[in-house]
């Protein structure tokens, strides 16, 4: 009798077993595939970048000048950009565009693009009288003609600065001055119109010339792997 109690427990034991893989099959197929779903759902939510091309940058004087520097908004919310600026603190909005020299500039691309930079895109410039190239352009990772990193510095702003350093926000202080960096706006090649140089605007420059010859930039690129 041992051996048909055997015979007729064993093979429902198994039967039942059989059933329980099966469930925790389906339970984990029916898991993946709303798992595949969720992360397709996140891939088409994740946002699109706004297209930054050489012909985003132009002369900064066509841009909106607020107090010492240039605004606009690739999307043509520029008085929302504008607001911001003139406010001096808050976030962005998206497609802002923020340049202090012709040579350097920062866009907003869309919420959750890089929370790291709070989605600030990094850009390198070379300019000439023909328009703007895109030298460099990123997150975390650009470096700038001085050797320093641009978001080693500007994420030392504090929070509710968004990124944006002007003097008194968190930064550390780069040895170039507002009245060398008001003669620098004045020299860009792009603008067909360019303001004249006024004696000190020209002293100015000779004092920057004489500053970059030395200038070691406080913020090299971030150590790897810190
Ligand atoms: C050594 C630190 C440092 C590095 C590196 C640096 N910046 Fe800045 N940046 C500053 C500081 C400080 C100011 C504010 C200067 C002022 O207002 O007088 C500034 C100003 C600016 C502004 C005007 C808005 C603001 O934040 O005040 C823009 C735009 C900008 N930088 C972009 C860049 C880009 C793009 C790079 C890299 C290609 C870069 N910066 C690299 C420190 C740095």
């Amino acid at each position: 009798m041992h051996g048909s109690s055997q015979n007729s427990t064993t093979p429902s034991t198994q039967r039942s077993a059989r059933r329980e893989a099966a469930w925790k099959g389906l339970a984990a197929v029916a898991a993946a595939s709303l798992l595949a779903l969720s992360a397709g759902w996140a891939g088409a939510a994740e946002p699109a970048a706004i297209p930054v091309t050489d012909s985003t940058f132009n002369c900064l004087k066509d841009m909106t000048k607020v107090r010492h520097f240039y605004v606009d908004n690739v999307l043509g919310k520029t008085e929302a950009t504008k607001a911001v600026a003139e406010k001096g603190s808050g976030d962005y909005p998206v497609g802002s565009v923020v340049q202090l020299i012709p040579g350097e500039a920062m866009v907003k691309q869309p919420k959750g693009f890089n929370p790291a930079t709070r989605d600030w895109e990094f850009f390198e410039l070379d300019v000439a009288k023909e328009g703007s190239t895109i030298r460099k352009r990123g997150f975390v990772d650009v470096v700038n003609r001085f050797g320093g990193n641009c978001f080693a510095c500007h994420v030392k702003a504090r929070p509710e600065f968004d990124m944006v350093c002007e003097m008194e926000h968190g930064c550390d202080p780069i040895p170039i001055t507002r009245r060398m960096l008001a003669a620098v706006q004045k020299t860009d090649p792009r603008c067909t119109e360019p303001d004249p140089l006024t004696e000190d605007d020209q002293k100015a420059l000779d004092e920057l010339n004489e500053v970059l010859k030395t200038m070691t930039m406080p913020a090299a690129a971030p150590k790897q792997g810190t």
